[in-house]
């Protein structure tokens, strides 16, 4: 963005903003990807390569963006993906974030690995909000964070499924996120703080504590990715399998959402055991580089699941328009994760809450534009697939 833009007006324009406030470390943990990053730029690439068709003189003088989804009605099909550490990026950011999210009438799923607590997030809430879990191997600590998010009001629960070991992502390898500092390293990166006045004072002073809120009896520090990495090493449970979700399914009475499937086995695996609703994921391009972006992949699980199975994506959702593509594409709705948490690092809740207003206007205007004044006229006739 030049410098001489007053407003921002797209999600990249946020990016840049969120590029100049935060400490490097922080950026790139928040937009880098696994290895060489190829399904992270084709997560946003494919969506671009999408082409959809003007249709022209239709009435589209009322458009309605919202819809039902899980017995709920969300302004646009959209809802913030679950993002660990987002408290890191704003002051207390996950509170900031579910206000924005309660002021679009979108959801809020907080991650386990947040900075606020659950408690802390619904003493701010006005709606419930989701709650995102990894499986752990102590499944008593699984019973008790189910029975914690229960009893604040989470009603949905979303599983990730993708996480069974940590992507490497060489961005916070080299920024030392990843841990192995040398002692002029650790310089280096303290001399980041004093260049980022404002996240220091925002963050780094008014923000803290700076740990994972709902692990803070587990994991005393959340301020690298190391500390992530290595609670994850020896917490995670890489043996779960869909046995465990049929365990899970037990444990939990409310929607159960199944984040990071790929295939359609894997789909048909999810709704088996007791899932309300996938979401087609490769967790933001930051696990397995290498597969396809989500956006291509959402075609064929909706054509072999059929029109029941509610179907949520993410990966590289960028604007409203691509929601729309989605939409067209096959899911029922979206996550949106980098964008959300550039918005909230750049501009704290405002920003957040202009983002997702301008989410919803590009919506409304795409969809005058395709001749679809309701969701649900959404089709796959509004893609130009050259026929
Ligand atoms: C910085 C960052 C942290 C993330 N943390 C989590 C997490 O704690 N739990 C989770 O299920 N997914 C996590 N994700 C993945 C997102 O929920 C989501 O799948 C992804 O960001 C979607 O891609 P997008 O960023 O292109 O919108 C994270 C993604 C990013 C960028």
């Amino acid at each position: 963005m030049p410098s001489l833009n007053l407003v921002p007006a797209s999600t990249l324009d946020y990016r840049h903003l969120a590029k100049k406030k935060l400490p490097r470390n922080l950026f790139d943990y928040i937009d880098g990807g696994a290895y060489s990053e190829a399904t992270l730029a084709a997560n946003t690439a494919n969506f671009e390569a999408l082409h959809i068709k003007q249709r022209v003189m239709r009435d589209v003088s009322n458009i309605d963006t919202s819809l039902e989804i899980l017995g709920e009605r969300w302004a646009m099909p959209l809802a913030l993906a679950p993002i660990g550490l987002a408290g890191m990026m704003a002051r207390r950011g996950e509170v900031q974030a579910v206000k924005a999210a309660n002021h679009a009438n979108v959801p809020f799923c907080l991650s386990t690995v947040s900075i606020c607590a659950l408690e802390e997030v619904a003493s701010a809430t006005i709606q419930p909000f989701w709650f995102q879990l990894y499986m752990m191997r102590d499944r008593g600590y699984v019973r008790d964070l189910l029975g914690r998010a229960k009893s604040v009001g989470v009603k949905t629960l979303v599983f990730t499924v993708d996480l069974a070991v940590v992507g490497a992502r060489y961005r916070d390898v080299r920024n030392g996120m990843a841990g192995g500092l040398s002692t002029l390293g650790k310089l280096r990166a303290a001399l980041e703080y004093p260049l980022h006045p404002a996240w220091a004072f925002d963050v780094g002073v008014k923000g803290k504590p700076h740990v994972f809120g709902n692990l803070s009896d587990k994991v005393p520090t959340a301020k690298s990715v190391a500390d992530f990495k290595s609670w994850v090493d020896t917490q995670f449970d890489p043996s779960c399998t869909w046995k465990d979700i049929e365990w899970l399914r037990a444990q939990w009475d409310g929607h159960l959402i199944i984040k990071g499937i790929l295939n359609v086995d894997d789909a048909k695996s999810a709704f088996a055991a007791g899932a309300d609703a996938i979401v087609v994921s490769n967790h933001g391009g930051r696990q397995l580089d290498g597969v396809a972006s989500s956006i291509s992949i959402t075609p064929r699980i909706r054509n072999a699941l059929g029109d029941a199975a509610t179907i949520i994506m993410d990966g590289g959702v960028r604007s409203g328009q691509d929601v729309l593509k989605a939409r067209a594409s096959g899911a029922d709705a979206v996550l949106i994760g980098r964008p959300w948490v550039w918005a909230l690092a750049a501009r704290g809740q405002a920003g957040l809450h202009k983002l997702l207003a301008t989410f919803k206007a590009e919506m409304a205007v795409s969809m005058a534009l395709t001749g679809a004044t309701s969701i649900v006229e959404i089709t796959d006739g509004v893609l130009d697939l050259g026929n």
